[in-house]
């Protein structure tokens, strides 16, 4: 079918991906809103009846206990607030409006447990650090954890940092622009670019503003790491700003999915999301189906649908964990950032997003465009040149992440690159993983303490107590120690 331009040169199998993705899709469009008008009884219904058979094919519960009680907790935490009260820690909200009229709700963790003074806003004095997200998340991700000594949020906030933690455009936290409404294509007309260009240079010179201070540290997970690795590039000032830049799970140029089939055709033609997904947020019923799904129903889909997409068996994350954090795990986003993803996976080079989507479409009927992959365009945009980034920059990656080739990434990143594999680590174990106090976090404090502002101020490990203890979170104070065994934490 040469005269179908995109269509003609599809196999049989890509036909049928598209065919699924689509009744996919279409049901998921109609159930969003079918789903949206249920009264809260027959939503109690299905949730009841997907418990009675879940419990039915793997057994009953396991009884409870004040670790269970701690997980369902924090997987009903219906926002950041709630999480840190459940760890017995005070916030504050700030919101930072971008040069291009978003606004970006900003978390910020001042006060140690029992320290909070009560002045709001203001510059602490201490050393800060700011943490951002991944793909598709917000900045609970960081604050899920089941045990609050394996969050490096708390664990920065317990050592004397003032902790930072960043939201994305169109996230739970930033879903408001001052020039177009969210239920407009044009709000969700942003890619990682646009990440790169506003979200992380502004939301920066905010932090520092309030704080006071001459520089701050990055933290960033998978996308997050792609955001201040494009924004430090294109920004050579703001690497005065960035005294270290730590990247958890780094992710530049994936090699691509796990899945075969969905990789073969996303490369092929990353603009089909567009035609799959429309042209606002990905995913968008995720919420919902959450609410329908009894919480270990709605994990084992989650844990499914890694594996399949990224290869991940998730065996360093506990299914505690799993069932409190899945449910914070997704937050909206554009399609257009994941098509992005896909261009960049497709030309195995980290390039802002190709908009010639429609010279695409008319080289494709021709004899030139017939030989080559739908979606390639005879001229690229251009690469983010990564290789000037002056700030020191430090990689923690795991050897079994299916999203990190080392290797590719070492060859686009600066000569003072360090990098630090950790064994037997997947993607989203690096900070959710059952491990990660001993395995991630000192690696992280470690690069702090040699990069931050005046390092004396932050305290040392030896005297961290606060934090290695559960007794504001769980229920009982006498389960204390018996928690801290089960995770393999010592009491110091
Ligand atoms: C669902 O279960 C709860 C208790 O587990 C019960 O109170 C409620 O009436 C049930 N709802 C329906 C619609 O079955
Ligand atoms: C968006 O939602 C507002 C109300 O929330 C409505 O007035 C407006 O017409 C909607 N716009 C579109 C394009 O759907
Ligand atoms: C998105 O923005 C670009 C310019 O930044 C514009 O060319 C394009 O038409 C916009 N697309 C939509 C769907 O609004
Ligand atoms: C998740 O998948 C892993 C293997 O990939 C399996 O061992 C584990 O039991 C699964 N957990 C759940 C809750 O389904």
């Amino acid at each position: 079918m040469p005269h179908i331009p995109l269509i003609g040169r599809l196999t049989g199998r890509e036909y049928t991906a598209i065919l699924f993705g689509s009744v996919f899709v279409a049901l998921e469009t109609v159930l969003t809103f079918v789903i949206a008008f249920l009264p809260t009884s027959v939503i109690q219904w299905f949730y009841n009846h997907s418990r009675t058979l879940w419990h039915a094919i793997v057994g009953p519960p396991t009884p409870p206990s004040p670790h269970k009680a701690l997980a369902e907790n924090i997987r009903r935490a219906p926002d950041f607030e709630r999480l840190c009260e459940i760890f017995g820690y005070t916030h504050e909200e700030h919101v930072v409006m971008t040069k291009d009229g978003y606004l970006l709700g900003l978390h910020r963790l001042p006060f140690r447990r029992g320290e909070d003074t009560g002045r709001r806003g203001y510059s602490t004095g201490k050393p800060v650090v700011y943490l951002h997200h991944g793909l598709l998340m917000n900045s609970e991700v960081w604050v899920c954890l089941t045990d609050p000594a394996r969050s490096i949020a708390f664990t920065l906030v317990e050592l004397g940092f003032d902790v930072w933690l960043g939201n994305n455009r169109g996230n739970k936290y930033s879903k408001k622009s001052i020039h177009h409404n969210p239920n407009s294509t044009k709000f969700w007309n942003y890619s990682i670019d646009d990440f790169a260009w506003h979200d992380i240079p502004d939301s920066i010179e905010y932090i520092l503003d309030v704080t006071k201070e001459p520089s701050l540290s990055y933290v960033g997970f998978s996308q997050g790491t792609a955001q201040a690795f494009a924004a430090l590039s294109i920004h050579p000032q703001l690497n005065d700003k960035v005294n270290v830049f730590i990247a958890l799970a780094p992710a530049m140029s994936p090699p691509g999915l796990h899945a075969s089939i969905v990789d073969g055709l996303m490369k092929a033609s990353p603009t089909l999301l567009f035609l799959i997904f429309g042209r606002r947020a990905i995913l968008s019923s995720a919420p919902a189906w959450q609410s329908l799904l009894y919480p270990p129903v709605f994990s084992a889909v989650i844990n499914h649908s890694l594996r399949f997409l990224f290869g991940w068996q998730s065996h360093n994350i506990s299914p505690l964990q799993k069932s409190a954090a899945y449910a914070h795990l997704y937050s909206f986003s554009s399609v257009k950032a994941v098509v992005h993803w896909f261009q960049i996976m497709r030309n195995a080079k980290f390039q802002m997003y190709d908009d010639d989507v429609q010279k695409v479409i008319r080289v494709s009927g021709t004899a030139a465009g017939r030989h080559r992959p739908s979606g390639v365009t005879s001229s690229s945009p251009a690469r983010f040149p990564t290789r000037n980034i002056v700030t020191p920059i430090v990689l923690l990656y795991g050897d079994s992440d299916s999203l990190v080739d080392m290797d590719v990434m070492l060859r686009q990143l600066p000569g003072h690159t360090t990098a630090r594999r950790l064994h037997g680590y997947e993607h989203l174990d690096i900070i959710w993983g059952e491990e990660v106090d001993r395995d991630v976090n000192p690696y992280v404090v470690e690069a702090l303490r040699s990069h931050a502002v005046r390092p004396e101020r932050i305290m040392s490990e030896a005297k961290l107590n606060g934090v290695r203890s559960l007794d504001g979170a769980l229920e009982s104070p006498d389960t204390v120690s018996e928690t801290a065994s089960m995770y393999g934490v010592e009491e110091r």
